[in-house]
């Protein structure tokens, strides 16, 4: 028997049970149906401080990413991120770009960098991608031109890259805040629900 893709989301908005909640929980009810293990993290649950650049996390060589002197929950927060096959990262769009926790993240995952001293740009400690990722975004304006305006999808898919994976599908969700408590369209819904067994299949 083949082993369960085991799928971590990591969300970026500030309201459970907003739009952004609704398509990550449709992206792994679907593919929990198809025999995948999943889990949901709120980084608003997780609070971490802010990175200070003091890049010590990113002088040590080699695959393992280094570790970052702020006592927080990053570490075991990376340690959940590693034992997953594949990732959802999901944020809505604020001031044409990912939410301010999101951003914290992103920031903090510099440590898969190694950037010694004296070089002008870090090297990924993962250029083999092992795992997968699904971008999810979310914006009031449509999605074709907050997509085109903002760098949602672009950061998000810096985050995959950085902890090694393959961004294999975007779910955009524009005109998501024409309402205080917004459903998913159908059509969002369907993709959502196809996504989540792409994933589940390994895809
Ligand atoms: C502070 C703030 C900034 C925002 N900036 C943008 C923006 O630049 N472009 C846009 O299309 N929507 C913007 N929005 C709308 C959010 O993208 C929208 O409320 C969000 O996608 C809903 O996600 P949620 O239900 O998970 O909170 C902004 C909302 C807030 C509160």
């Amino acid at each position: 028997m083949t082993k369960p893709v085991k799928i971590l989301a990591i969300i970026g908005s500030y309201r459970k049970g907003g739009i952004i909640d609704r398509a990550v929980e449709e992206i792994l009810a679907s593919a929990k149906e198809c025999g995948a293990e999943t889990r949901k993290i709120w980084l608003i649950d997780r609070p971490l401080s802010f990175c200070t650049n003091c890049r010590s996390c990113t002088q040590k060589e080699g695959l393992q990413h280094g570790l970052c002197v702020l006592e927080d929950d990053m570490e075991s927060l990376l340690q959940e991120v590693e034992r997953a096959d594949t990732l959802v990262l999901a944020s809505p769009m604020n001031a044409g770009t990912v939410t301010a926790v999101m951003k914290l993240f992103i920031e903090r995952l510099v440590c898969f960098g190694y950037w010694p001293w004296g070089t002008p740009a870090p090297k990924s400690r993962n250029p083999v991608k092992t795992k997968r990722a699904l971008l999810v975004a979310s914006s009031a304006a449509p999605s074709v031109f907050a997509r085109l305006s903002g760098d949602v999808t672009r950061l998000l898919k810096t985050a995959a890259n950085l902890v090694g994976a393959r961004t294999v599908g975007v779910l955009f969700i524009g005109l998501a805040a024409q309402k205080q408590q917004q459903e998913l369209s159908k059509r969002s819904k369907k993709k959502a629900r196809l996504l989540g067994q792409k994933l589940a299949e390994g895809k």
